[in-house]
């Protein structure tokens, strides 16, 4: 059984919506951050890899260190080996979706791109993909542009790219616009946001790491605010962080941050009615 394999270290949250009937289990996955090389890969694309491949090497570390999360031999594998070893946990573990919350490349090159499409081509389930920071809006294959849904019995996933701090005014307006239909919603994203509800414990991160009311970007608040006082937005999962916390962002309102997927974090995400 792969989910036996010592890279992985799993957590688990459980999110109660009313109405909602049975268990539903999701596989939630942040930050995996592969680099890959291929044929058509020049010098230069090879040096870019090695050095970044050098670099995580030691940050990854030092981000499962600080934290206090499980690091050792088998987290030292490269990041595209911990996307393959978190596929195919996936296809053991046969969640309704795999939901990746972004930074799945750890940066825009064509061998990583096609690499990851094939991968998700590959999946036998369900999945949604935002992109983090480290990518662009869209990713032929991988991830496109916009606000997308997968819907269940009950509740529907919305995926918003947030990845710049910001979300778009059309994407503001589709989110909106999927709230109005009343059907409660989880909302991933990449990065995670403070309100005055969880500033205690968000403001041990690094500004870097979240946004909050203090931007002064208009999308931003708008974002916040529909996230905080829309009843049909029930909890957030993001990533970015690449350490592990839960906080409660509005009253009975989880934010799920995911710690690294490169490193073995796994989030066994259940909505329960
Ligand atoms: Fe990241």
């Amino acid at each position: 059984m792969i989910k036996d394999d010592p890279f992985f270290w799993f957590k688990e949250n459980t999110l109660r919506i009313p109405g909602v009937k049975g268990e539903h289990v999701f596989m939630h996955i942040s930050d995996t951050h592969i680099e890959v090389i291929d044929e058509t890969s020049t010098q230069e694309d090879i040096d870019k890899v090695n050095y970044q491949i050098e670099l995580w090497r030691k940050y990854k570390g030092k981000f499962a260190t600080e934290a206090g999360e499980p690091y050792g031999e088998p987290q030292t594998i490269l990041n595209v080996e911990a996307l393959d070893k978190q596929m195919a946990l996936a296809e053991e573990m046969k969640p309704e979706a795999l939901l990746l919350t972004g930074d799945n490349l750890d940066y825009m090159h064509p061998a990583g791109a096609k690499y990851f499409a094939k991968k998700l081509a590959e999946y036998s389930g369900k999945y949604l993909v935002v992109p983090g920071n480290h990518e662009d809006p869209s990713c032929e294959g991988c991830w496109e542009a916009g606000v997308h849904t997968l819907d269940f019995e009950g509740f529907r996933i919305v995926a918003v790219d947030d990845r710049n701090k910001t979300v778009t005014r059309e994407d503001l307006d589709a989110l909106r616009a999927l709230c109005d239909e009343g059907v409660p919603i989880v909302l991933m994203c990449h990065v995670p946001f403070s309100t005055p509800y969880c500033k205690e414990e968000m403001s041990k991160l690094i500004s870097y790491f979240y946004f909050d009311e203090t931007t002064e970007d208009e999308n931003a608040r708008e974002f916040m605010d529909l996230c905080v006082n829309n009843d049909a937005i029930k909890g957030i999962l993001c990533g970015h962080v690449h350490s592990y916390h839960v906080v409660e962002y509005a009253p009975g309102k989880p934010q799920i941050i995911g710690s690294q997927g490169m490193a073995g974090a796994v989030d066994i995400f259940k909505v329960v009615g």
